[in-house]
């Protein structure tokens, strides 16, 4: 500090004094020393003022870019960015310029064997080169602290928004549109979900809110606007409005576990008449084309094979046990991507894959590999790598391959929007390292997993077949004489158990995987009436697993 002090002084005391007293060799020596420098200098601010636009020229078009702002609230943070970058470069070059110019003007002359004078201090130096730096502090404070409130004040307002609730997971996304999905049982609308790939409106601001219930997350759009940090327990917000239609990309940008790196989504702006054409596709059942692939034909009967899935993954129209937002477990597998509409998307696992009928195959036949760590893999009852027990056969993941590239609305995908940049999926299919994939299916006539033996309605001859899935029961209403018997297995990989709603609820007749068939008579103290049979199992009458019996005389 002394030192920096000291010389200073001497630059002071050089530049407000003036030459003085150097001789004529000298002058010719340092104005030569000069002129190199000078030269020197322009060939950088050259290089500098060709390359740099060039970089950002480069830039523009790439999807994580950041320089080409498509909102008005990316616009305003790119503006303190040029600020502080071109003040930046001012001082720099001034800097620069001073040391060089200092180094060259006072280095030690061959023909000089004294020490120079020092000179200790200069008061209107120190306090030009304290008032500066002040001046231009201020300078990138006041718009920058401007920015900073005007932007949260747009978030606090949602007067004419639309509003995404975001929930960001291990390792992907969930979105919701509150009171724009199907309207529940009671009448009241229900939030529209959906994952990794959200949509909003043209021109129409779009606040954000952000949830997490496991780790830190960071939401990011890098095109339209800075990153805010998703923190558990708090609601952040981030609002922006998309100037044009496209498809952007966003990212998680903090570091919250194995993948965090495959925690991407897509971001779809559309005109307000394709967004409402996409809303309202997403809140219809699958369509006819799903139901080659459904139970009895029934869009609302998922396949067998995707029984399973059905614990953890919602199709807007299948009943499923499945849980959303903050109220799915995130340390259990119970909660995956709403997988409504997958048929329509542009990307599987969070942006990893792109969404082709061989890379669902990939990634369901060896899903750690594709993406480490994953929660449908890792946990206990999750899809494990091919070779590995409670892996799916090859047969389900071609059959699953199929109906979930089937879920499309009727009369195709709504308007998808046009790619805005390059995400490069197909690069990193290579990451899948598929141990075999299977050729996409082709529909079966009949769904896998057996045809129901029997349909329910009496069966005087013989006893009445009951199978229950995952997760529903095929049958939904049973006719059984008092003293006949009840045919029951189940078809699932869960557990289900079976009651008489008001005589058994508390000591179901239990129906174990692996379709062994239990026998159940109807007892004598159970007397002649409709009632209603379901499954026991938490959620699982919630997703459906009910039907009615009627009781007869013996
Ligand atoms: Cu979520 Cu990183």
């Amino acid at each position: 500090m002394r030192r920096r002090l000291i010389d200073a002084g001497r630059v002071g005391r050089a530049l407000t004094t003036g030459l003085r007293g150097a001789s004529g060799q000298d002058r010719v020596q340092r104005r030569r020393a000069l002129l190199r420098f000078g030269a020197l200098a322009a060939v950088l601010v050259l290089v500098l003022s060709v390359v740099g636009p060039v970089l950002a020229q480069a830039q523009d078009g790439n999807p994580y870019t950041t320089t080409d702002p498509k909102s008005p609230e990316g616009g305003m943070i790119q503006g303190l960015y040029r600020l502080i970058f071109w003040m930046g470069v001012v001082v720099f070059v001034f800097v620069q310029f001073l040391i060089v110019y200092t180094a060259m003007r006072f280095k030690r002359r061959r023909n000089q064997n004294t020490r120079p004078n020092q000179v200790h201090g200069h008061r209107t130096l120190e306090i030009t080169w304290t008032v500066i730096p002040a001046i231009v502090l201020l300078i990138i404070a006041v718009p920058t602290i401007s920015t900073i409130y005007s932007t949260y004040a747009a978030s606090d307002d949602t007067e004419g928004a639309t509003v995404v609730e975001v929930y960001g997971k291990q390792w992907w996304w969930e979105f919701h549109y509150p009171g724009m999905g199907p309207v529940d049982a009671q009448g009241n609308p229900t939030d529209l979900i959906t994952a990794n790939e959200v949509r909003v409106p043209e021109d129409q601001k779009v606040v954000f809110k952000l949830y997490s219930n496991n780790v830190i997350h960071s939401f990011w759009i890098p095109e339209m606007t800075g990153h805010m940090d998703v923190i558990p327990g708090h609601e952040r917000r981030l609002s922006f409005t998309p100037e044009t239609s496209g498809t952007y990309y966003g990212e998680c940008a903090e570091f919250c576990g194995v993948a965090h790196a495959w925690m991407r989504f897509i971001v779809k702006v559309q005109p307000r008449a394709d967004f409402d054409t996409w809303t309202t596709a997403m809140n219809q059942p699958p369509g006819a084309a799903t139901a080659a692939y459904s139970r009895n034909g029934d869009v609302a009967s998922a396949p067998t094979a995707f029984g399973r899935c059905l614990q953890c993954h919602a199709i807007t129209g299948v009943p499923n046990a499945a849980q959303a937002g903050i109220a799915a477990d995130p340390t259990s597998y119970s909660a995956g991507p709403n997988l409504t509409l997958l048929g329509c998307r542009d990307a599987l696992a969070a942006g990893l894959l792109e969404n082709t009928p061989e890379n669902l195959a990939v990634w369901l036949l060896n899903p750690g590999h594709v993406k480490e760590g994953n929660y449908m893999y890792a946990v206990d009852s999750g899809i494990k790598n091919q070779g590995e027990e409670g892996a799916l056969s090859p047969d389900d993941v071609n059959y699953l391959v199929a109906y979930l590239e089937s879920l499309k609305p009727e009369g195709g995908c709504p308007e998808n929007g046009t790619a805005n940049g390059n995400m490069n999926v197909d690069a990193l299919a290579d990451n899948a390292a598929p141990v075999s994939t299977p050729a996409p299916a082709t529909p079966a006539a009949t769904p896998v997993g057996g045809t129901p033996v029997a349909t329910g309605g009496a069966a005087p001859t013989g006893p009445v077949m009951l199978e229950g899935y995952d997760i529903g029961w095929t049958q939904k209403e049973l006719t059984v004489p008092v003293g006949g018997t009840i045919d029951m297995y189940n078809s699932g990989v869960l557990e289900h158990n079976f009651a008489v709603e008001g005589y058994n609820d508390a000591t179901p007749v239990d129906l174990p995987t692996g379709g062994e068939h239990v026998m159940w008579t109807v007892p004598a103290d159970l007397p002649p009436g409709t009632y209603t049979f379901y499954c026991t199992v938490p959620g699982h009458r919630a997703a459906g697993m009910e039907g009615t019996i009627t009781i007869t005389a013996p």
